[in-house]
């Protein structure tokens, strides 16, 4: 693995944390990706997390946000991480770095570059979306024309603003571009994704134009920081200063780290003991029939009325049909929860209680 494919998460964490409705009770596997969204979940204080990614920078990455609030303040935690500027950057780490297992501090230690211009956005996809943000947005909108899009008193001015304003022949030349599809796959995705077929382009436009006229951007740090580079008036939750000493004192024999395939630790998980299941778009990596072994393990390793939810974002995926009993959609919730989606990428966003 090369590096940091995601360095934030990009999968609306109120819907997870929403579809899953974590309790004390829980033993959750959450594929860990940017961190944020495991976290959210950590912070509702499951009985057990395991934090499970094939790419073991991401773990280390999740490692990093989990633990430097153990000594570092609130407001020093978000200089650290990229939130505020900073130049002690390399000097927080030092103080923080005995607290990471010794492969995640050897990393980081060695990618000095990724800590100093601050890890969130350090990531593949998050370059991708700064390199376009930083180089092409301004031949298209000036900087004030962005704040003022972004900073609209309500949702109609929003809505009005952009049909006046922001939607031009430039806006939808630079978005058909950044969205483009190879140039997705080539520069800004996980080698692997996309095992099958891929839809047009526009698709996204026409997310992102529906997106617009019901999210209030202002309250939306998913666009907030892919137009500025900055997350605005909200945050994803582990940043919260209300969460702050939580995440520092989160009980460490209530996680673990696992650097894995799901299948591979799924085979390795005991019948009946697990009961959330947050995997993230991992659908997309599988073609349909490494998917079915993938299903079956859920459905062996679930305690009875556990809840799987996962997206997709341009293959649509299903459980087996032969596991139809087994593997209940919940569309009800499905359709209620996506009404509020802050992002546009996935066309479709599943729940499902596994039924023994
Ligand atoms: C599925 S990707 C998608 C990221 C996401 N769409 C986002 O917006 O943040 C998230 C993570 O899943 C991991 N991943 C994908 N397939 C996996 C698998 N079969 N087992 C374990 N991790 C996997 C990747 O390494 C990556 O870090």
């Amino acid at each position: 693995m090369s590096g940091i494919n995601y360095s934030q998460c990009w999968e609306d964490s109120d819907l997870l944390e929403q579809a899953l409705d974590i309790t004390a009770h829980d033993t959750v596997l959450s594929i860990t990706s940017g961190g944020d969204n495991s976290l959210a979940l950590l912070l509702r204080a499951p009985k057990k997390i395991f934090m499970i990614d094939k790419n073991p920078i991401q773990n280390y990455l999740t490692e990093l946000k989990l633990r430097a609030p153990q000594i570092l303040d609130h407001a020093q935690y978000l200089e650290f991480l990229g939130v505020r500027e900073s130049k002690n950057r390399l000097e927080y780490f030092k103080q923080v770095s005995h607290l990471l297992s010794l492969d995640a501090s050897t990393w980081f230690l060695q990618h000095g570059d990724v800590i100093a211009q601050g890890v969130m956005h350090s990531g593949k996809f998050e370059r991708y979306l700064n390199t376009f943000r930083k180089f092409l947005l301004p031949r298209v909108h000036s900087k004030q024309t962005v704040f003022e899009f972004i900073n609209q008193a309500n949702l109609e001015k929003q809505i009005t603003f952009y049909n006046q304003t922001w939607n031009t022949w430039r806006w939808r030349l630079f978005f058909r571009l950044a969205s483009n599809a190879s140039l997705l796959k080539k520069y800004a995705r996980q080698v692997g994704t996309l095992c099958g077929g891929v839809i047009a382009d526009t698709n996204y436009f026409k997310r992102l134009e529906r997106l617009i006229y019901r999210s209030h951007l202002k309250h939306n740090y998913y666009l907030h920081y892919s137009l500025c580079g900055t997350y605005g008036e909200s945050c994803p939750n582990y940043l919260l200063e209300t969460n702050h000493r939580t995440l520092g004192a989160c009980d460490p024999s209530t996680y673990e780290f696992h650097t894995d395939d799901i299948l591979s630790f799924l085979k390795k998980t005991p019948n009946n003991s697990l009961t959330k299941f947050n995997l993230s778009d991992s659908f997309e990596f599988l073609a349909p029939e490494e998917a079915a072994p993938v299903w079956n393990e859920i459905v062996r390793t679930s305690k009875n009325g556990a809840v799987v939810a996962y997206w997709c974002n341009q293959m649509e995926h299903v459980p087996p049909h032969e596991l139809k009993s087994q593997v209940v959609r919940n569309a009800d919730l499905e359709r209620t929860l996506t009404a509020y989606d802050r992002l546009y990428f996935y066309q479709s966003f599943h729940i499902y209680t596994i039924v023994k």
